[in-house]
């Protein structure tokens, strides 16, 4: 299958660095987001990305019109007419998603495949709502996704080999390597990864050390190339507990409760770098 035109849904981290990833790997991309506010910040934030990485030496300067070139964001779902395959990156909400699946699986081209980031939610309920479950699969992407490498494949339990090797070839086709996992709660890297994460913030709350040395205790115990609080303010800690809720509920086991701290982060608004604030504070916002 040829893909000419790839369509993101959702332009918040993950859905706007897939945007920015995929149009410098020379494919058009469409994408969706629900407010004109996003749209535009969504394309702001993506020319930033690529006006750092042209100050690193890591983009060459002319490519950045040829990028922003490539790229149509849009508030109407109907845009996902012209896509060849659909990624979705909106909120982690399990009835979102069906509501978004359910309208895409009208919109969309017979026979595209409709793949979800999601980091934690079952693909075989999401596919549930639509005509075409064998055509539906996890694509799991790590943040940030222009730079990080492993793509999760998750087929449900309707999902045809055909549409594995499909979405297989893409993550390859993005310098991505595919790993093809069974579907289960967090799959694999979130399912070793958050819970870690909600350890530290206990180590935290506990005041067994300060965020600062937790994190350099991993960096320099562990060799993590960032330390885990500051990860947790990288992909969100509202993303963290909803993960923890996730694996806490599938898997019926205490030890992913998620801990109180975190729970209560989240209700103060402290999500980490998209609001300025989560364990650490950020200047830009
Ligand atoms: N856009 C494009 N490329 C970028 C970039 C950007 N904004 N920032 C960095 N890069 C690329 C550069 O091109 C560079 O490539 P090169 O080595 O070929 O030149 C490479 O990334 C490294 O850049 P830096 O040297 O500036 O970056 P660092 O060495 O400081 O590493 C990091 C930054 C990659 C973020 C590193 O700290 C890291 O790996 N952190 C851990 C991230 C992680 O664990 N993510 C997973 C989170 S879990 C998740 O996403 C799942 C979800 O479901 C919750």
């Amino acid at each position: 299958m040829e893909f000419k035109k790839i369509g993101i849904i959702g332009a918040s981290t993950m859905g706007a660095g897939l945007v920015q990833h995929i149009a410098n790997c020379g494919y058009e991309v469409v994408f969706r987001a629900r407010k004109q506010s996003s749209v535009d910040g969504a394309l702001k934030h993506i020319e930033g990305q690529y006006d750092f990485m042209i100050s690193r030496g890591w983009l060459e300067e002319g490519k950045k019109a040829e990028n922003m070139a490539r790229i149509q964001g849009s508030t109407d779902l109907e845009i996902m007419a012209e896509a060849d395959i659909v990624i979705e990156a909106a909120s982690e909400n399990m009835e979102t998603k069906k509501e978004l699946f359910a309208e895409l699986d009208k919109i969309c081209k017979p026979g595209i495949v409709l793949a979800t980031n999601t980091s934690s939610l079952s693909i075989t309920e999401i596919a549930s709502v639509t005509e075409r479950q064998e055509r539906v699969v996890g694509m799991h992407f790590f943040n940030p996704a222009p730079v990080m490498k492993l793509v999760e494949v998750v087929p449900g339990y309707n999902t045809s080999d055909e549409t594995v090797e499909i979405v297989k070839k893409l993550s390859e086709a993005l310098q991505k390597t595919p790993i093809v996992i069974n579907e289960a709660p967090g799959f694999v890297v979130n399912r070793m990864l958050i819970p870690m994460i909600n350890e530290c913030v206990g180590v935290l709350a506990e005041h067994i050390a300060s965020a600062e040395d937790i994190d350099r205790a991993m960096q320099l115990g562990a060799n993590h190339p960032m330390g885990p609080l500051a990860l947790a303010d990288l992909v969100g800690l509202d993303v963290c507990l909803s993960i923890m809720e996730v694996l806490h509920k599938e898997l019926g086991d205490d030890k992913y409760r998620p801990h109180p701290l975190l729970r209560k982060m989240v209700r103060a608004g402290k999500l980490g770098q998209k609001t300025g604030e989560g364990f650490y504070k950020y200047n830009s916002k």
